[in-house]
């Protein structure tokens, strides 16, 4: 029995002859198959952005990364870390911590993101490549990380249980005294980064979001100008897990 012929039924039993009330739910579902048929999954949407643009076509993309560096230099003893970076991307920051010695977890919703990425650093042992949606539950079998730093990822998730997943996910992998670096769109930044809607971060919400156990250490405005020139308001905040 095809959806219409069930949908039909369905009306018949439950004695819906309104005729409104059917085709309301008839276009519903055609809306929703079609939706789902037609519509890039995130995955694909960020895999075709990486596909079509090269690294200094992204307004997102930073050859500098001496503001996330002197946020990363404040942290004590941070030598033998385990680094995780939630949507790396093909950032320059990655290649910079792996020069540095760092051990990394690479994570990001886009495969080609990482393949272009691998492709840069090089295949070697002190990286794991995590192809995975950071608002789901991380696998159980990632060593554990001292130093979380996410920029311009955390902004992307709007809704509320896929904020909840990321912070759980933050939570569960960081160390005891491990450090986290947040730097996202702020109050004033713009609204949509990359065709999607952003959720836009104050100071105040980021430290309600950790809750408790994290120690605010240093927290500023920063203003980006990416590649075409175009200004973009972020905050950064660097948190230390509380013993
Ligand atoms: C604006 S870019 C920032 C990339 C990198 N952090 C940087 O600073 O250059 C956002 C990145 O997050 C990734 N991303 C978006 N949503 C994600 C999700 N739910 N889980 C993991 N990665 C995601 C995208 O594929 C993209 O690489």
């Amino acid at each position: 029995m095809g959806v219409h012929s069930r949908l039909f039924a369905f009306s018949s039993a439950f004695k819906t002859s309104d005729f409104s009330t059917f085709t309301a739910i008839s276009v519903s579902i055609s809306l929703f198959h079609y939706l789902r048929a037609y519509m890039p999954s995130l995955n694909d949407h960020w895999d075709s952005i990486f596909s079509e643009k090269n690294d200094e076509q992204l307004g997102w993309y930073e050859k500098d990364v001496t503001q996330t560096l002197k946020f990363i230099h404040m942290i004590p003893d941070r030598e033998n870390s385990t680094v995780f970076l939630p949507g790396a991307g093909t950032s320059q920051l990655a290649l910079n911590l792996f020069a540095d010695g760092y051990k990394l977890i690479l994570n990001d919703i886009s495969k080609k993101a990482l393949e272009k990425l691998e492709s840069h650093m090089g295949t070697n042992d002190r990286t794991i490549w995590l192809h995975h949606d950071i608002s789901k539950p991380l696998p159980d079998n990632l060593p554990s990380v001292q130093i979380w730093i996410d920029r311009a990822v955390l902004h992307f998730l709007t809704d509320e249980k896929a904020i909840d997943g990321y912070f759980s996910n933050l939570k569960q992998a960081l160390d005891p005294g491990g450090h986290v670096l947040l730097a996202e769109f702020s109050s004033h930044g713009a609204s949509q980064c990359a065709g999607l809607d952003l959720h836009r971060y104050s100071i105040e919400e980021m430290t309600d979001r950790l809750g408790p156990d994290f120690q605010l250490i240093r927290h500023e405005e920063y203003t980006y100008t990416n590649p075409s020139g175009g200004k973009r308001p972020y905050i950064y905040a660097l948190f230390k897990q509380i013993l």
